[in-house]
């Protein structure tokens, strides 16, 4: 499973790629906003800065919402860096745009994803990527991790190309659950990553280690 991070804070990329485990970049007009991005030159710059950072493919997601409208402003960032993955929202004009991305090689992210019927829609469209955000149907009492699981058992039945990539992941559990039903991809902020290296019982282990190593040479002194 790749390893995206969720966020547009410079500082949680770097230490996220500076780990060695990070495979790309999520990012949405709320997660810009955030940082206190916006302005279109400061917004392409931005995503400049991310792609000059990680190695895979960063999402960067289109403010339209017409067909014309989006396919000029995806077609703009497209043109920023390779990486760029044009990230459009699971609309009727959304969906018209992703097929004419697919068919121009334009890599794209189908967001606000949470049902299976849109997920499909999404593959048939041909999107790269579908992005189902488990967290929010769990705020409402849905299971985001049952939709992840219907989702890979359709892709699998026809074998589309399109990656499912579990966003609005919130904690370690999320990742692990994502990892089990085989999720191509999840996105999540850097403490879930790193949530999942935490265990009780390695750090009363590593300083009952240490502890013994500096008694023995107590010892011998
Ligand atoms: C998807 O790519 C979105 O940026 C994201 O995962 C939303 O997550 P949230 O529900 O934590 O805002």
């Amino acid at each position: 499973m790749q390893f995206f991070i969720d966020t547009a804070n410079l500082a949680d990329i770097q230490e996220a790629h500076d780990l060695g485990v990070l495979d790309g970049v999520t990012t949405n007009p709320s997660l810009m906003a955030k940082e206190g991005i916006s302005g279109d030159e400061r917004v392409r710059n931005h995503y400049k800065a991310i792609c000059a950072i990680v190695d895979g493919d960063v999402s960067a997601e289109v403010i339209s919402t017409t067909y014309e409208e989006m396919i000029k402003e995806g077609e703009e960032l497209a043109a920023l860096d390779s990486k760029i993955v044009v990230k459009v929202p699971m609309i009727q004009a959304g969906v018209k745009a992703i097929r004419y991305f697919s068919q121009k090689g334009i890599k794209t992210n189908c967001t606000l994803v949470f049902s299976a019927g849109q997920a499909l829609l999404a593959a048939k469209a041909g999107a790269t990527y579908v992005s189902p955000f488990i967290g929010r149907l769990d705020d409402i009492s849905v299971s985001g991790l049952a939709l992840i699981a219907e989702i890979r058992e359709i892709y699998d039945n026809y074998a589309f190309d399109t990656k499912i990539l579990a966003a609005s992941v919130r904690h370690s559990a999320h990742i692990l659950g994502c990892a089990k039903i085989g999720a191509d991809v999840m996105t999540g902020p850097l403490s879930a990553i790193l949530g999942l290296l935490k265990h009780p019982l390695t750090d009363s282990g590593l300083a009952q280690f240490l502890a013994d190593h500096k008694r023995a040479l107590e010892q011998k002194m």
